[in-house]
């Protein structure tokens, strides 16, 4: 299986518990980040939130007229579909979007910039789907000094418990997904060199966790 089918079907395999799991494991934080990052962001009439999971940004909005998800993992999107009878969801990638230029005001996404596969195709498509003066806005996880020492034990003293519980391909999934985590100096430099500007960064969760906005040069 290639890396995205894999993530399809880790998130598809997760959807039903995948709510109380983020709750559980931010202590609740993952809302009130979410309604930080919308307050950043500053609503417009076209929002698409991207790896949008079970639409949790989408239901947090107030006033925005069009609001979509796209997820590569049917799963979590039948979830959403449950939870926001307004908003349009569907499976599609964030690396290749299925949208006209120029349809958009609001990109979001949350916990997902580290999973994209490229971040440089993400950003080359949300600069085509983008109107002028619209953003990106993430929520990520922070890539820190624990890092090394964490992929260091996944690859030797927890791997033969991880391949023996997740299997191969899922345990190298968890595994590249810490290996991608960034720092903020290293997400603002990606953003700058595709043509935009921060507009916010904060750290939030004893500084594990970043939320950035930034908006089309
Ligand atoms: C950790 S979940 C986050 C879900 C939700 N945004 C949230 O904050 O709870 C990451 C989501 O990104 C999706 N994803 C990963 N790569 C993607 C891509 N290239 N295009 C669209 N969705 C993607 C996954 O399927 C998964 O549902």
């Amino acid at each position: 299986m290639g890396t995205k089918e894999v993530m399809a079907s880790v998130f598809s395999g997760v959807a039903r518990v995948y709510d109380r799991f983020v709750s559980l494991i931010t202590f609740g934080g993952i809302h009130r980040w979410q309604r930080r990052l919308i307050e950043l962001m500053g609503e417009r009439e076209n929002w698409l939130d991207v790896g949008t999971g079970t639409g949790e940004v989408l239901k947090k909005l107030k006033s925005s007229h069009l609001k979509v998800g796209i997820d590569i993992a049917p799963e979590m999107l039948r979830v959403a579909k449950e939870k926001c009878g307004e908003c349009h969801f569907l499976v599609a990638d964030g690396e290749n979007m299925p949208f006209k230029d120029k349809s958009f005001d609001r990109i979001s996404l949350s916990l997902v910039f580290r999973h994209l596969e490229n971040q440089e195709r993400f950003l080359k498509e949300a600069k085509r789907v983008l109107r002028k003066g619209g953003r990106v806005g993430l929520i990520d996880i922070r890539k820190f000094a624990g890092n090394k020492v964490l992929l260091l034990l996944m690859k030797t003293i927890l791997l033969p418990i991880g391949l023996l519980i997740f299997g191969r391909d899922k345990w190298e999934f968890f595994i590249h997904s810490v290996e991608n985590s960034f720092s903020l100096e290293e997400v603002e430099e990606i953003f700058r060199r595709e043509g935009f500007r921060r507009v916010a960064s904060e750290t939030t969760f004893f500084g594990l966790v970043f939320i950035f906005v930034a908006e089309l040069d």
